[in-house]
């Protein structure tokens, strides 16, 4: 997926899954796993070890046998999204990384009415696509997403938003599927929405630890002038990307607003750290939340100076940063079979 070049060796450490395993994983899904699969290809921060599985299901019923199967092998599972707000470690992830962005893609349009329309989306089908999908057809209340990297199952999980909306503001219901096999359509009276976080009524089973996988999404939209929608579409492009740093490795925003008081971004510039560097790992220069691989970071000098940037910013502030980065895997070398 990114091309950075890898300098790390622990990204090159293979892992094991014993035999068995490994015959039950190619007989479920064929040509759809790779074993050993470095991570840094499958996130847009470029950086990470091996995946011992990556798992690519095409519908739900491959999917549902192999949260069963991993269940009852005791083997832990990940699901990812686009990649875009995940930080895997140097040393990789244990168990089967599961993609839902090959094959759980689309967008059905279900009340074309005059009216409010909804509109549902798979969980693999990426954010932009679902934002412009919205704007071509007339739709408001996405906009607040433009520039928000990921897939639509991430962006619900992680309650994706800024400081003009979120997910929780047009989400109407999605559908969830549990490890049990249950698949299960949930309303958003069901759902807690908390700044980046969604978690469902039983507090023991959140989709923050990935429990529970989301299928799709369902999101009710307003009918608005298409010209009028467009002219805003472009204002907020345009301020995006005079903020944002553009063609660049990174995770977007790194880490989550304060919930009060000035942005993560504008307390790191005051801190005066952009442009700072940990080996291929850079403060953007221009806005102060996104960190950069320049090309050969580690995950290890990204959570390096993700480290400087919260010692930094709660001394001169009394701020204590938080990542909105999922952040996944061994830190080190060694290997466990699972
Ligand atoms: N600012 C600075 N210096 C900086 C960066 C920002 O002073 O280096 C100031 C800006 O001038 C502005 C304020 O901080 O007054 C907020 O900055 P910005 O408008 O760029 O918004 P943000 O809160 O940093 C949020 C989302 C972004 C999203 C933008 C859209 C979070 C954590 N981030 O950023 O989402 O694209 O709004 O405006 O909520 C992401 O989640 O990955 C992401 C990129």
């Amino acid at each position: 997926m990114m091309s950075a070049a890898v300098a790390c060796d622990g990204q090159k450490v293979a892992t094991g899954l014993n035999a068995e395993k490994k015959d039950w994983l190619v007989s479920l899904l064929g040509p759809r796993v790779q074993f050993d699969v470095p991570m840094w290809r499958h996130t847009t921060l470029a950086v990470g070890g091996p995946a011992d599985v990556l798992a690519m299901p095409a519908d739900i019923k491959v999917l549902t046998m192999l949260l069963s199967g991993a269940r009852q092998r005791a083997i832990p599972w990940l699901i990812v999204g686009g990649g875009s707000n995940l930080l895997v470690r140097d040393g990789g992830i244990r168990g089967i990384v599961i993609a839902l962005t090959p094959y759980f893609k689309g967008i059905t349009t279900i009340d074309p009415g005059p009216g409010d329309v909804r509109v549902t989306a798979k969980a693999g089908t990426r954010l932009k696509t679902l934002c412009r999908y919205a704007i071509e057809q007339g739709l408001a209340g996405m906009t607040f997403a433009l520039g928000i990297p990921g897939s639509v199952g991430g962006a619900i999980a992680m309650n994706a938003g800024t400081a003009d909306g979120c997910i929780g503001d047009v989400l109407e219901t999605i559908t969830v599927l549990w490890p049990t096999g249950r698949l299960q359509r949930l309303s958003r009276t069901d759902l807690d929405f908390g700044y980046r976080r969604l978690s469902l009524p039983t507090p023991e089973i959140t989709i923050g630890q990935h429990q529970g996988v989301i299928i799709d999404g369902t999101f009710t939209f307003s009918q608005t002038d298409p010209r009028q929608l467009r002219v805003s579409v472009e204002k907020i492009q345009a301020e995006r990307k005079q903020r944002q740093p553009g063609g660049v490795s990174s995770a977007g925003c790194f880490f989550k607003n304060p919930s009060s008081g000035p942005s993560a971004g504008e307390l790191i510039d005051k801190a005066g750290l952009k442009g700072k560097r940990v080996g291929g790992a850079e403060i953007s220069s221009r806005h102060g939340n996104f960190i950069i691989n320049r090309g050969n970071a580690c995950a290890a000098d990204i959570l390096a100076l993700a480290e400087i940037i919260e010692t930094r910013v709660a001394a001169k502030f009394g701020v204590q940063l938080e990542p909105e980065v999922i952040i996944a895997g061994e830190s080190n070398h060694a290997s466990k079979s699972v």
